[in-house]
């Protein structure tokens, strides 16, 4: 079938790669020109494994080409899926203003008299198909229908979650777009993945609320491990137990600096503030948000709490992207923990495997090294906040050959805690 994708990011590269690679035709739009130059030189604009491979896989098979926002193409696609971004306005709601900017631009493209599928694949509040609908139908000619179909990819793991997900969401009451939705997701349906049809409004619910609901586990485990310093008992074990129990589950159980990125944090504080102008109260959503704030200034403080008093310290900060396996720095832990240990008793140095471009321009006055051993030598302290598997991989004798101090917070419990205190490192983790 010919899909058309708008939005190259995160999302829209992901899913348009994934629908070519599925047997599809696809073109994947953008508004950026540097960006679609970028990607038509062959160079991948995000880092997420094995995408890049797979972008290219399909340019040379010919299913999947990049082009900024064309209006013949989308023309010729029997599905529109639209996949920009959806930030945090300075109220804590959904600003919608990029997607609604990005529906401006095509309608004049839709508004022929042709039938055409719009599928809204970013995150959006609850009636918000049914307000682009309203967009269109002022003119009678208009064919225009408008699916939800929430994207629930992991960055880290998108290819993944996405040829094999825990379930594909169909919001529609339109037969007609519900066939073809269906005749896209079709290869998955028949490998087994299952789909859930429902209306917009439920689909639209849904991501908000599963979202949400991850972000407490994160929350929840968080606050355990903290009891678990303070009584005695370990982290690793209680997770264990509690998340052999199936209707817990084991995911989401792993103690860390708080959750960030760009969906959880914009995403529960717009599930709230839908509550409030619905006359509700989600409390235990505004609850977690409160939660994952503190997290990380308590975290910040255990750190400058360690310093040595009238002496300079260097630390150094391994890990800046929000999680392992993305450059994605938006709203990562590690920067708003990063800012509170700005001051004039540190010397800070970051390193990332993968982030430090996007940190780079982002905060270009913070010293970076592309070199995990040469951001190591000469620390004082060491900090693990993302959990990239090459940290956990270094040697240990050459970790502390490096450092100046033997002072490690591990944010992220990647290593033993019995072998570094074995190989002489003042360690702290959490929860254990
Ligand atoms: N990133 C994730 O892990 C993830 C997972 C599930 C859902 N989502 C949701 O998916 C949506 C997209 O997220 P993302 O992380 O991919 O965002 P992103 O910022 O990485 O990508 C959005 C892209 O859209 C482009 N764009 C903006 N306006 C445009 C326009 N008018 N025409 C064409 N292109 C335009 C931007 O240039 C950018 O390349 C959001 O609603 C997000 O909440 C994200």
């Amino acid at each position: 079938m010919k899909i058309s994708v708008i939005g190259s990011g995160y999302v829209g590269l992901v899913t348009a790669t994934c629908f070519a690679d599925l047997g599809h035709q696809v073109v994947c739009m953008d508004n950026q020109e540097d960006k679609i130059e970028k990607i038509n030189k062959g160079l991948t604009p995000i880092y997420e494994e094995n995408l890049d491979e797979l972008i290219k896989k399909n340019i040379s098979k010919g299913s999947l080409n990049f082009s900024l926002v064309n209006g013949d193409i989308i023309e010729k696609s029997e599905a529109v899926f639209i996949a920009v971004g959806t930030p945090m306005d300075a109220n804590g709601n959904t600003d919608l203003e990029i997607l609604k900017t990005c529906i401006k631009d095509i309608k004049v493209h839709l508004e022929k008299g042709i039938e055409k599928v719009l599928v809204i694949k970013s995150t959006v509040p609850v009636g918000t198909c049914d307000e682009i609908k309203l967009m269109f139908n002022n003119d009678k000619q208009t064919k225009v229908d408008i699916v939800s179909n929430p994207e629930f990819l992991r960055e880290g793991s998108a290819i993944q979650d996405f040829m094999c997900p825990d379930r594909i969401v169909i919001g529609s009451d339109n037969q007609k777009s519900i066939k073809i939705l269906k005749n896209i997701y079709n290869k998955l349906a028949d490998l087994g993945y299952k789909i859930i049809y429902t209306n917009t409004k439920s689909a639209e619910l849904a991501k908000y609320a599963a979202n949400s609901f991850l972000a407490m586990k994160v929350s929840f485990i968080n606050e355990i491990s903290d009891l678990c310093e303070t009584t005695g008992a370990d982290i690793d074990e209680v997770k264990n137990i509690i998340g052999s129990d199936k209707r817990i589950g084991e995911k989401f159980l792993q103690p860390g600096p708080g959750y960030g990125g760009s969906c959880f944090p914009k995403d529960l504080s717009s599930l709230v503030n839908l509550a409030k102008s619905n006359d509700n109260r989600i409390e235990i959503v505004e609850q977690v948000i409160a939660s994952n704030d503190y997290r990380k200034s308590k975290l910040a403080n255990r750190i400058t709490s360690k310093l040595n008093q009238g002496r300079v310290s260097n630390i150094t900060i391994l890990g800046v992207s929000f999680k392992a396996g993305t450059d994605d720095i938006r709203d990562s832990p590690a920067i708003q923990i990063i800012k509170k240990l700005i001051r004039d008793d540190i010397k800070l140095v970051v390193h990332d495997p993968m982030a430090l471009a996007n940190f780079n321009e982002s905060y270009p006055n913070i010293k970076t090294i592309s070199s995990l051993l040469k951001a190591i030598e000469g620390a004082d302290i060491l900090v693990v906040l993302t959990e990239w598997p090459e940290f956990a991989n270094i040697s240990l004798s050459r970790l502390s050959e490096l450092m100046r101090g033997n002072k490690i917070f591990d944010f992220r419990n990647i290593f033993s805690k019995d072998v570094m205190i074995k190989n002489g490192f003042d360690y702290e983790c959490l929860g254990r």
